[in-house]
């Protein structure tokens, strides 16, 4: 009798222990401790027939039984009811959905591409060289050697020799620029514009040439609402025989009507880059005022948009090309500058802020 008592309860634990669902301890008390033929009732029930010794130590193994069965079915049922109602919580059909948060194209970005698409609908190939430069691109082959005075235009970031052995090593051929030539020359340096790109794609190719470069320049500034350390440059330049200042003007009216979809004035200022002949600063009639002068065209009525001018000699020199058989005119316009004036943004140290209550704007 004590084994029969001791194995029904093993039975019953063990068939709870395996409920998930509460409708089914019901028929577990039912087969146990039913009134009418549960196993343990049956025995509980039986025990006035048993020898009168035996009765006290049977009743006492029994009863415990059943109450075990019992706390182990009300323990199950909280369980499986909070489980249950936890399932339920998660598949509410009735909620409302999580909602996602969809990113956008940086503003700098959305601009890279129009820019892009404008020139390539002009004929204009787009290309890019290595933002890490060195000294020979960036200045020697542009007509800018050691000790010129032309090379405090440009604040530049130098990089020691470590970082060099690091860079070599990790830099991958880009569409212009090459692994072996970085490593093959010192003086190692972020580009301080997008000019490089002119001297390593004419040192390839052949004229005729119409290329745009679009990319990230670095710069030793102290910033302000119109300079950056980092800014992007839109390199624009042509080659062929009989390019001249007329087409460079067509090119860049023809690009800012594009961009910013109206008519636009422009005017040429007479300027001084080494690698062009003549050179140009190009001012553009202020959007926001329409000439009259205001805060952002500096009261002025006119915009500085960009550097400019026919191709200077000493480049063809460089790159290889015979003398006096091409002309080109070459072009580096500020994309952030002409960002800020087609959003009219204020300061140009919003595009870097990582705020994004400036960048959801977009
Ligand atoms: C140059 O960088 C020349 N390479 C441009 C050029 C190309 C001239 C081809 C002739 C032929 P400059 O330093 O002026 O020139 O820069 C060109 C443009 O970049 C500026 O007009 C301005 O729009 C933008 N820019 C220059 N420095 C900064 C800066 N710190 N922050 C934001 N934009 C800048």
């Amino acid at each position: 009798m004590v084994s029969e008592i001791q194995q029904l309860k093993q039975q019953a634990l063990k068939e709870i222990e395996g409920v998930k669902d509460a409708s089914f301890l019901e028929a577990i008390w039912r087969k146990f401790l039913g009134r009418k033929d549960g196993a343990l009732t049956r025995i509980l029930r039986g025990i006035k027939d048993l020898p009168e010794e035996e009765r006290p130590k049977i009743g006492i193994l029994a009863n415990k039984a059943k109450e075990e069965i019992e706390t182990k079915i009300k323990e199950k049922k909280i369980q499986v009811t909070n489980y249950k109602s936890q399932v339920t919580r998660i598949f509410d059909p009735s909620l409302p959905g999580k909602k996602q948060e969809f990113g956008h194209l940086h503003p700098l970005t959305q601009m890279r591409y129009r820019v892009a698409d404008i020139f390539s609908s002009m004929g204009f190939e787009i290309l890019e060289g290595p933002e890490v430069e060195t000294d020979y691109y960036n200045f020697e082959a542009l007509n800018i050697p050691k000790g010129h005075p032309a090379r405090d235009m440009w604040d530049t970031f130098w990089l020691r020799q470590n970082e060099i052995k690091n860079l070599s090593q990790r830099l991958t051929p880009t569409a212009v620029g090459e692994k072996s030539k970085i490593k093959n020359r010192t003086g190692l340096l972020l580009r301080t514009h997008t000019s490089p790109v002119q001297i390593r794609v004419m040192e390839k190719r052949k004229p005729p040439l119409r290329v745009c470069v679009i990319g990230k320049c670095f710069r030793h500034e102290a910033t302000d609402p119109s300079h950056e350390h980092t800014l992007y440059q839109i390199e624009g330049f042509a080659v062929d025989k009989k390019i001249t200042v007329a087409n460079l003007i067509y090119t860049l009216r023809s690009f800012l009507e594009a961009l910013f979809e109206q008519e636009v004035e422009i005017r040429l200022r007479p300027s001084y880059f080494p690698f062009t002949e003549p050179s140009y600063e190009v001012d553009m009639r202020c959007l926001t005022c329409g000439g009259k002068g205001c805060p952002a065209c500096s009261r002025t009525g006119w915009v500085e948009l960009l550097g400019s001018g026919m191709i200077h000699p000493k480049v063809y020199e460089a790159v290889g090309y015979p003398k006096a058989i091409y002309t080109g005119f070459a072009f580096g316009i500020g994309l952030d500058r002409l960002a800020m004036m087609r959003y009219r943004i204020d300061d140009i140290r919003w595009f870097h802020s990582g705020d994004l209550r400036f960048i959801r704007q977009f």
